[in-house]
């Protein structure tokens, strides 16, 4: 069994997805560890409800560096093959990202390289684009722009407004990240 590691700082749905996919036997490897740089976020609750081995350490305060080697270290004590960013709201630092070469991934809510950064999705909306969708992709220094890995679209409908494109774009992004979790191991 692949180990994987999750690294989030909010709710947690993408990550909630990958579980349920490991629980069906869609992706087919071990959640090792989960890492939250938010203490109280709320995938932190989801994997302590779950029995998974969570890490919850507040980055407030601590150089980027100094907190990215903790975040290694749990990582190869736990045996993580392949690291993946599921809402996980910092950059990485270069020793994180050399620690990990070619091993780590993120999900993305818009069709990359559009709408990088934050609010992913208010920028699409906004630039009154006819599609959007969500992309993974490999992770590099940049932000958001590393390699695409696949994408799935979203059309954006007259009636839309911001929460339900989002919304729609998040039940895409629940699909393709197991998916491509499991087709990157196999
Ligand atoms: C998702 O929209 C993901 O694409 C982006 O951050 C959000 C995380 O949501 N990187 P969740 O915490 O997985 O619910």
């Amino acid at each position: 069994m692949k180990r994987i590691g999750i690294l989030l700082s909010g709710r947690g749905s993408n990550f909630q997805a990958i579980h349920r996919a490991v629980e069906r036997g869609e992706v087919q490897a071990e959640i090792a560890c989960v890492i939250s740089n938010v203490p109280d976020a709320g995938g932190v609750a989801y994997a302590r409800e779950k029995g998974l081995p969570v890490h919850a350490l507040s980055s407030r305060g601590v150089p980027r560096a100094e907190f990215d080697q903790q975040v290694i270290q749990i990582l190869n004590d736990a045996g993580v093959e392949l690291v993946c960013l599921a809402g996980y709201m910092r950059l990485l630092s270069k020793d994180f990202i050399a620690a990990f070469a070619g091993r780590i991934v993120n999900i993305h809510p818009s069709l990359l390289p559009a709408f990088p950064g934050l609010h992913a999705q208010k920028q699409a909306f906004d630039a009154g684009v006819k599609v959007t969708g969500c992309t993974v992709h490999w992770v590099d220094e940049g932000l958001d722009t590393g390699p695409v890995i696949a994408q799935a679209e979203v059309a954006v409908q007259p009636d839309d407004t911001e929460d339900t494109l989002s919304a729609r774009i998040l039940e895409q992004e629940h699909k393709l990240y197991p998916a491509t979790i499991q087709a990157i191991l196999s």
